[in-house]
């Protein structure tokens, strides 16, 4: 029987385009994965191009190429440019995050990420980390709980799952994802594969604080870029497609114009915005990989 796919890569094209690769660019892949994005930026790259890759997942270093213009960082992209100084890369030509968990992650029943298996509640990326799905459930306050339900799930009755997680869980086992979701049947509201889709969403952002590592991301990405090189983010969440659009228009994450205490912007312009409106999957693509559904491309240009 052959390997399933790690994933399909979302947005191809439009990434590989929107970067505007260089071929004797050094060029940092955040998000490797299964290297579908990737493997496109190396084919542009010519011998004395750099690729830079991350993944905080073990399991992606078997997909690395051998390829000496390849370089494998296996930690959060959230300590990029430290992580790039060393490795002598302290100015680069593009960085591409494509955000998320991998399909591989998803579809591997002992990570926890699906609703679909049984297996822990760990939904870990890297499993270095102590922090899993079952200890954020075991541990945080109904008010955290409330919170991240809410904000990262949308889930509808979030104050009442809340609520319910903190009064069943001493004595109810929730350890698995069985266990987890029997004991919470009576509060699902609507369908319950979508309806845990979302609880699981919420808790898959928690555990790996996918917003804060977003951040510190982007932070970085002005100190990191040369002039004219070039940053692509897809997201997969209203609440990141927010960070990035904010951060790209005016190097912060509010919402609101930033003015000083004259009624001046304060905004900098660190970026060029590339792409004015988000870049969404093709109709075709949508049909073909249905998982891209939610994805949305942002390029910028640092000035
Ligand atoms: C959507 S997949 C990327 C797929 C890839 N573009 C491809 O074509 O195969 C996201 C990958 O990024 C990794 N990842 C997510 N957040 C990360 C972070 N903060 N630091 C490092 N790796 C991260 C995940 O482990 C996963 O393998």
């Amino acid at each position: 029987m052959s390997e399933p796919v790690y994933h399909v890569p979302v947005l191809l094209q439009e990434v590989i385009e929107g970067l505007n690769i260089r071929p004797q660019g050094v060029y940092v892949d955040c998000t490797f994965g299964g290297g579908g994005h990737s493997k496109e930026i190396l084919a542009r790259l010519d011998e004395q191009g750099k690729l830079i890759v991350f993944d905080q997942d073990a399991d992606a270093r078997k997909n690395v190429p051998e390829d000496d213009r390849v370089i494998f960082v296996p930690h959060n992209f959230r300590h990029l440019q430290r992580l790039l100084r060393l490795h002598k890369a302290n100015a680069v030509d593009g960085i591409l995050a494509d955000l998320g968990v991998s399909s591989h992650q998803f579809d591997e029943a002992g990570r926890g990420f699906s609703t679909r298996f049984d297996g822990d509640l760990d939904m870990r990326m890297d499993k270095r980390q102590e922090l899993t799905a079952y200890t954020v459930i075991s541990t945080y306050s109904e008010q955290q709980l409330h919170k991240l339900f809410e904000q990262y799930g949308e889930v509808t009755n979030s104050k009442t799952l809340a609520r319910t997680i903190v009064q069943v869980r001493g004595n109810t086992s929730m350890k698995t994802i069985a266990n987890f979701k029997q004991a919470l049947h009576s509060v699902v509201k609507g369908n319950p594969n979508r309806y845990f889709a979302q609880v699981f969403q919420a808790l898959r952002i928690e555990v790996n604080d996918e917003l804060g590592a977003l951040k510190e991301l982007l932070q970085q990405t002005p100190a990191v870029l040369k002039p004219g090189g070039r940053v692509a983010i897809i997201t997969f969440h209203s609440l990141e497609d927010r960070l990035v659009k904010n951060f790209f228009k005016k190097g912060s994450f509010e919402d609101e114009a930033q003015t000083d205490p004259f009624g001046q912007s304060t905004s900098t312009h660190l970026f060029t915005v590339v792409t004015k409106k988000p870049v969404v999957p093709s109709e075709k693509e949508l049909h073909a990989n249905p998982r891209s559904r939610s994805a949305k491309l942002r390029i910028a240009e640092r000035n």
